[in-house]
């Protein structure tokens, strides 16, 4: 076996965090080996960048904030991810390159081409086997994610915006839908968890059968 490869995505507040903890609980509790990371971070320089990029005191460009996000990425693929999957193990991380493409992409207005061309160079083309796209009302997000304490600097960004990465999110689903499975984040969590496992525990016993 190679791994599994599994990203959550979603606009803040959608609860990724909140399944990743659930998935983890039942990987655990199924006996499957399984590394849980995030972006940004994840390494020791990705934790750096992250501590930039979510700022609020910062004022970054468009094209600098995505090369910040591609730089950690680029370090999360190559010291993390790949040698997880090469040891067989289900890799879940907490956004990939889908965010980059929905927030610095539809949200910023970079030019896609680019974002996929540096994506490409900085993941070696590595792509999750399954996205669990949590989808609902960024203003709703943004309410959610508003009691888990201050706004971070992408937090803080006005609701078209928010808008503008939802739809990004939506049309990545529409474009590949083998991959992506877009779920309503407004369920009550442990529905959603429940569907999870099921897709995700399907996948496991395809792959190795025990
Ligand atoms: N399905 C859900 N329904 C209602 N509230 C939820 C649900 N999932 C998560 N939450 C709550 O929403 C907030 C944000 O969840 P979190 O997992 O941190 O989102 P994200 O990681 O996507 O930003 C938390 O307070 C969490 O308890
Ligand atoms: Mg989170």
């Amino acid at each position: 076996m190679t791994g599994l490869f599994i990203s959550f995505e979603g606009p803040e507040g959608a609860g990724k965090s909140t399944q990743q903890r659930h998935l983890a609980a039942r990987l655990e509790q199924a006996g499957y080996p399984f590394l849980m990371t995030r972006e940004p971070g994840g390494t020791p320089l990705g934790t750096r960048v992250r501590e930039v990029l979510l700022d609020p005191e910062l004022e970054i460009g468009a094209l600098s904030e995505f090369l910040l996000y591609s730089a950690s990425r680029a370090q999360l693929v190559q010291d993390v991810i790949r040698p997880a999957l090469g040891r067989g193990e289900v890799v879940v991380c907490d956004r990939y390159a889908d965010s980059s493409l929905a927030y610095q992409g539809a949200g910023r207005g970079l030019n896609p081409e680019l974002l996929r061309d540096v994506t490409w160079e900085a993941t070696g083309g590595l792509q999750p086997h399954l996205t669990l796209l949590l989808d609902l009302d960024p203003a709703l997000g943004l309410q959610r994610a508003a009691q888990t304490g201050q706004p971070d600097r992408l937090e803080r960004a006005d609701l078209s915006f928010h808008q503008r990465v939802r739809q990004g999110f939506l049309a990545l689903a529409a474009q590949a839908p083998e991959r992506v499975l877009l779920l309503d984040a407004t369920r009550p969590e442990t529905e959603l968890a429940d569907e999870i496992w099921s897709v995700v525990g399907g996948l496991l016993r395809v792959l190795s059968p025990r």
